[in-house]
């Protein structure tokens, strides 16, 4: 199988690409601004990375997705701080790039496996989240933070319907927080602008404080990334064509976590972490609110818990990392490379 992965140097295409490269004899043909993140497949011969952008290097891109058979279009801003700061770039990447990378697919029939989002979901009240059921919960038009959310969702509404009609094999996941090594980066924590796990994990290495937005009373189901791939890689092999035409919620409901708790868990492993046990301080935990965080423009979600049986179901899936587990890797992984 050749599989085309666009956005390969991000969290999710470094570890599928490691993946592929131990467990399969698939060639991998990836693309990407940059390969910071690429170290352990870099130099395989089957794996084939150019480097480049998807708004330029449209022709790689067109005649790679003719060559290859599967075509996972990972590229995205996926950090909340983004949605606020830069929104219209979020809906020229994640939808308008994207669009014509599902239209190519349609137009040379490949099959086609989407990343959407939990955060399709919004505000969703529901006690769990379920693909085929829930209600898509966004706020006004002023709170920008939902322009990632509704690109997304139109994106996945315009990859349904190409389904329906018969002109498209695609599979939509939806990620639940994945977290693991490679999470964003401790460089963009430092602006404020990775995502949760990645941000406290800076505040602890720089001794900045931890900052719990509103209190942290809200929570989020982490799910380690070794998981995730799991899913990722039963859906790419789709045996059974099981996956095909599918929405998949990804996560795991059993490390729900407020951010509050998650604050307090990072903190006990940092201080026991053996290079770190004996350092001078630590950083505090503190509150600040919402808009002077992220701005005016932000809302907060805050339940987010997926409903899995559809993946255990037609995939055989669960996922088996619990939440301390999760974030003990995690944690080592990010100071083993400092
Ligand atoms: C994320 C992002 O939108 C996407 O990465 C993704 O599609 C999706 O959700 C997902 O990973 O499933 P969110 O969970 O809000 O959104 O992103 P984080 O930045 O990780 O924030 C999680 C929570 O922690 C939020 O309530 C936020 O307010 C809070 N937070 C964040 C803090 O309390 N302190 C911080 O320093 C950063």
């Amino acid at each position: 199988m050749k599989v085309l992965i666009i956005g390969v140097n991000g969290f999710i295409g470094s570890h599928i690409s490691q993946r592929i490269m131990e467990d399969t004899d698939w060639e991998v043909f990836g693309m990407d601004l940059r390969d910071d993140k690429l170290g352990h497949v870099l130099g395989k011969p089957r794996f084939h990375f150019v480097e480049g952008d998807i708004a330029i290097n449209k022709e790689w891109i067109e005649y790679h997705i003719k060559k290859c058979d599967v075509v996972l279009p990972l590229v995205a801003i996926a950090t909340p701080k983004t949605y606020i700061e830069d929104p219209l770039a979020v809906f020229q990447l994640d939808f308008e790039e994207n669009l014509k990378i599902i239209r190519q697919c349609v137009q040379y029939r490949k099959r086609v496996i989407f990343p959407s989002t939990s955060e399709v979901y919004g505000m969703c009240t529901d006690a769990c989240f379920d693909e085929d059921t829930s209600n898509f919960v966004l706020g006004p038009i002023k709170k920008q933070r939902w322009i990632y959310s509704c690109s997304k969702q139109l994106l996945d509404r315009v990859i349904w319907a190409y389904g329906e009609q018969g002109a498209l094999d695609f599979t939509l996941i939806r990620p639940f927080n994945w977290i693991g090594p490679r999470l964003d980066s401790l460089e963009t924590a430092k602006e404020g602008s990775s995502r949760v796990v990645t941000q406290f994990i800076a505040a602890l290495v720089y001794k900045e404080p931890i900052v719990l937005v509103d209190g942290g009373a809200q929570s989020r189901s982490f799910t380690y990334i070794d998981d995730g791939i799991n899913a990722l890689m039963r859906i790419i092999r789709n045996e059974g064509g099981k996956a095909s035409g599918q929405i998949f919620n990804l996560g795991n409901p059993a490390n729900n976590c407020t951010i509050k708790d998650l604050a307090e868990k990072l903190l006990k492993l940092f201080q026991n972490h053996p290079d770190h046990r004996n350092d001078e301080g630590f950083s505090k935990i503190i509150i600040q609110d919402a808009k002077s965080f992220y701005g005016e423009s932000y809302q907060d979600i805050y339940t987010r818990v997926p409903s899995i049986e559809k993946a255990k179901k037609l995939l055989a899936w669960e996922p088996r990392v619990g939440l301390d587990d999760a974030l003990q890797r995690t944690l080592n992984a990010f100071l083993e490379e400092l």
